[in-house]
């Protein structure tokens, strides 16, 4: 018979109970069930308090980026992340940035915002009026549902209305605008717009569909910019025109500009994730920001200074909390924050903006120049050789032969691992 994935009252099971179930489902031996219940930081009675039906952790590699000076100050940025060259690539552009005196960040208010889609409606630019009268009135109720948000210096800050056409015909579509502090804020923001429906409806005569926030944080910008001297450049100064290049083709061609940005978040989105923070919220934030314009577009720009040196800026949304969310729980999450020496969520997102900046520079400096597969390879190589069974020295031995040969390949992987063993 074939097995069913309905497992009748999964979630009430101990951890214990539910493995045993995966066991059986996907016949793991022993062994590969224990895997499950194995952790290392995060126990699994912590994790199992996070989210739901837990049957383990899943750990990814944590490594540290050296080099990095953020508004003056010496920063280790922790990254999580499992492709390899990531670390080193941000490392080397870190290295060359400090020519210019590392980066320099800046960020507006942690301002959320929160929507509330209203349909049905005979007359939605009156509508859109009516409900910007009471902008005080809708104020003051979001605040009351977040009393300490207020205590703490933020809470509801302002109020919009948007008349959207859509196929179903025009929406109305309140904002509400609010300062979450160094919460992330989703929950603040979300218990906010749903309060305010009936409100809205009363108003209106209309129906309140919708009531989230929008993961298009453009009231809550992190901004990084760095300049490198142009004799800092490796392998040489004639690379910047490449880079600039690199840039103007990005930001010309969404094909391309998918792939630069792809880097830009591999440092982002490795330190979202090694902090705690909703690496979701914050890629689908950073794209959507990339296509504001109504075409998608390189997200950090490359320009030259009138005395040759390469300057990179980098403004996007970085919707990241230190308070209220799994960073609060996750013990890696909480060292990392304090490995990272940030008070603020603030501080950490301007952080995180400057990963993204070098992280492009790196990217875009090997592209124009020696091409990213030399560095990519070394690495790669050792993953090679550990997948075709070479251990201890070995690894070593088996991918400095690959990348020698440049034929970084699972078949001449085994080939040389067999030579070694019987030479
Ligand atoms: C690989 O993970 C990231 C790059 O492709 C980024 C880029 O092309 O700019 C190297």
């Amino acid at each position: 018979m074939e097995k069913s994935s309905r497992i009748p009252g999964l979630h009430k099971m101990t951890i214990e109970e539910r493995i045993e179930a995966v066991k059986a489902f996907a016949d793991l031996s022993s062994d590969e069930a224990a895997l499950l219940g194995r952790c290392s930081v995060l126990d699994l009675n912590t994790a199992d308090r996070m989210i739901e039906n837990v049957i383990g952790t899943f750990e990814i590699p944590l490594g540290v980026v050296p080099n990095m000076v953020v508004n003056s100050r010496e920063v280790l940025v922790p990254l999580a992340v499992e492709e390899s060259s990531v670390i080193a690539a941000l490392a080397n552009a870190a290295k060359m940035v400090r020519s210019g005196g590392g980066f320099f960040t800046s960020s507006s208010a942690p301002i959320m915002i929160a929507q509330i889609q209203t349909v049905d409606i005979a007359d939605p630019f009156a509508a859109k009026v009516k409900i910007l009268e009471r902008r005080e009135e809708i104020i003051l109720k979001a605040n009351e549902q977040d009393p300490i948000l207020v205590k703490l210096g933020g809470g509801c800050r302002d109020i919009e209305v948007r008349v959207v056409d859509t196929v179903k015909g025009p929406m109305v579509i309140t904002h509400i605008l609010v300062d979450t502090r160094d919460a992330m804020g989703a929950n603040a923001v979300n218990t906010m717009a749903e309060a305010l429906a009936p409100s809205i409806e009363e108003w209106t005569g209309g129906k309140v569909f919708l009531r989230i926030l929008s993961n298009l944080a453009d009231r809550r910008i992190a901004r990084a910019r760095c300049l490198v001297k142009k004799d800092a450049i490796s392998p040489g100064p004639e690379v910047i025109d490449g880079i600039i290049n690199a840039w103007a083709f990005a930001d010309a061609d969404p094909y391309r500009a998918a792939t630069n940005n792809k880097g830009i978040m591999n440092g982002i989105s490795s330190l979202v994730l090694a902090t705690g923070n909703d690496y979701r919220a914050i890629e689908a934030g950073a794209h959507a920001y990339a296509a504001r314009t109504g075409k998608y577009r390189a997200l950090a720009q490359w320009e030259k200074d009138s005395d040759g040196n390469l300057v990179g800026s980098l403004e996007l949304p970085l919707a990241m909390g230190l308070v209220g969310g799994a960073t609060a729980i996750h013990p890696m999450a909480k060292l990392i924050v304090k490995v990272l020496g940030v008070k603020t969520a603030t501080e950490l997102a301007e952080i995180t903006a400057a990963v993204g900046l070098g992280q492009n520079l790196s990217a875009l400096r090997a592209l124009s120049s020696e091409g990213i597969q030399k560095g990519h390879m070394t690495l790669h190589a050792k993953n090679i050789a550990v997948m075709v069974g070479a251990e201890g020295d070995e690894i070593e031995l088996v991918a400095k032969k690959l990348a020698e040969e440049g034929k970084v390949r699972v078949d001449r992987a085994e080939e040389i691992l067999k030579q070694l063993r019987n030479p």
